[in-house]
């Protein structure tokens, strides 16, 4: 946990009593703030509070009356409560109100120490344990089989849903390993055609003299070899999709036949006399800028303008690295499993270099760095030192500026298991409840019922995320 979940409050009238016990706290590392009344106290309280010490008898609001209005705004506030003799009914009676512990005055050091660091230890397991929900704001941390929540996703998530279920012809632009065939195939799964074929041709595999008959298929003795017929992709695809992947590699000859193909739905298998008319929907990917393309002459502007009906722009990673800590989990839970292995997280300064990489083969390349960290992993936890080399190698330069305000905890410290896979999922839920809620709340002009309305969520839910999340004004 960072620092600033060991602040603790000390209230107390007695100046001499608030003095002792705080430089003991300071000694051990707390972060110690001094209150000399209940409403100082109150004021002084926020979500980044471990923990509040309070005497019973103070002047304004007493130790009681604070203790149950600290609790009411701070559920996951430890409240210890010092005890005069001959006050410990009231304490217990305070315990079973959910105060954490009573301490009474005049005990030794250690004593109090020990209900602290007591305190301080639960207050953290709440902050780890998985929030409760207090609305029912949804952890969309991503769709489609596509993790992530970068807002050039969201558009991409957005445009599936726009076009999935229509004949339109896709065009998926994206550096290598961005995810490209994921969206074609989502594209396919969430259509109506979902139980036909969906069938991918590579156009960078397929050497030039044998694409157009994979692409329309031939008759029996359309070439020497042809001992008999076979049907290409575009008829397999019949009813289902056709993908058309890299598409940029395909030959100038075969655009043009692709561009008829795709004006007219009917083609002619190669030394075939028959004109076959087929219903497929095609979706292309590729890696290049076919617009510089068309420009140099590599590819034909009218199949680009065919193509590009509907452009999908996929972002390289390097340009989504919030995303970064989600991809990881995902990928630690496939290969734990895959691998039989049980790593639980990362820490920070691994964590670090993993934001801190370009990733020139996004994705697939991080893919390949966790299966690979995995699989060699000793310990439970990956540290910078499992990371592939060149990848490490970048974290011992001194850490950049955070990449994210309410990022990860990063770089910081020798605690060894600072990113757990549920550490990397609650920030991120708060990252995008934050988001939604921000967006509401503009929606509504600052309408705290309309936006919990829209949020589907009480006023009061609302509320109380709004101040977990430090949303409210002032904050
Ligand atoms: N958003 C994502 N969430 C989870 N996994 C992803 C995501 N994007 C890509 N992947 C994974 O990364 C790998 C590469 O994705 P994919 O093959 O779709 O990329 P591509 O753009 O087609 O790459 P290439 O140009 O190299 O063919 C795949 O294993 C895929 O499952
Ligand atoms: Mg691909």
């Amino acid at each position: 946990m960072s620092a600033s979940h060991r602040r603790v409050v000390i209230a107390d009238d007695e100046p001499s009593l608030r003095k002792v016990i705080s430089s003991l706290l300071r000694r051990e590392g707390y972060e110690v703030l001094e209150a000399r009344d209940g409403e100082e106290a109150l004021s002084l309280l926020s979500s980044e509070v471990a923990v509040l010490i309070s005497d019973l008898r103070m002047p304004k609001l007493d130790g009681m009356q604070l203790f149950r209005r600290a609790i009411a705004e701070y559920p996951d506030l430890k409240v210890i409560l010092f005890t005069a003799y001959g006050r410990i009914t009231e304490s217990v009676e305070a315990v079973k109100l959910g105060a954490f512990d009573f301490v009474e005055k005049g005990t030794d050091n250690e004593h109090i120490l020990q209900a602290v660091r007591k305190a301080v230890a639960s207050y953290e397991l709440d902050q780890r344990a998985p929030r409760r929900p207090v609305g029912l704001i949804p952890p969309q941390l991503g769709r489609y089989g596509l993790v992530g929540t970068a807002p050039a996703l969201q558009k991409v998530f957005s445009l599936i849903d726009k076009v999935a279920d229509t004949p339109s012809t896709v065009l998926i632009i994206g550096e290598s390993g961005t995810g490209k065939e994921l969206v074609a195939r989502a594209l396919h799964e969430h259509s109506g055609r979902k139980n036909e074929s969906f069938i991918r041709i590579n156009c960078a595999a397929i050497p030039r003299t044998l694409m157009e008959s994979e692409l329309f298929g031939y008759d029996k003795g359309a070439f020497t070899g042809a001992v008999s017929a076979k049907p290409g992709r575009f008829e397999l695809a019949d009813r289902g999709t056709l993908f058309l992947d890299e598409i940029g590699e395909l030959a100038v000859e075969m655009q043009v036949k692709l561009l008829r193909v795709l004006q007219e739905s009917e083609f002619e298998r190669v030394g075939g006399i028959r004109t076959l008319r087929v219903d497929v929907r095609v979706i292309a990917a590729t890696n290049r800028d076919l617009v510089k393309e068309a420009a140099a002459g590599n590819f034909r502007e009218e199949l680009y303008y065919r193509l590009n009906v509907v452009p999908i722009q996929l972002p390289p990673l390097r340009e989504r690295v919030a995303d970064i800590p989600l991809l990881v989990s995902h990928f630690l839970t496939r290969f734990n499993e895959r691998l039989r292995k049980s790593v639980s997280g990362l820490t920070d300064e691994a964590m670090a270099a993993l934001l801190r990489y370009p990733f020139p083969g996004n994705i697939r390349e991080l893919e390949n760095v966790i299966e690979r960290t995995v699989l060699l992993a000793e310990g439970p936890v990956i540290e910078a030192r499992d990371l592939p080399p060149n990848v490490a190698q970048l974290s011992s330069a001194p850490p950049p500026p955070p990449l994210r305000s309410q990022a990860l905890p990063l770089g910081s410290s020798s605690r060894p298991l600072a990113t757990s896979l549920k550490d990397i999922v609650r920030q991120e839920t708060e990252r995008v409840e934050r988001e939604m809620i921000q967006r509401a709340l503009s929606d509504t002009q600052g309408n705290v019922t309309q936006a919990a309305k829209q949020l589907g969520i009480s006023r009061k839910s609302l509320q109380i995320k709004m101040k977990e999340l430090k949303l409210r004004e002032g904050d």
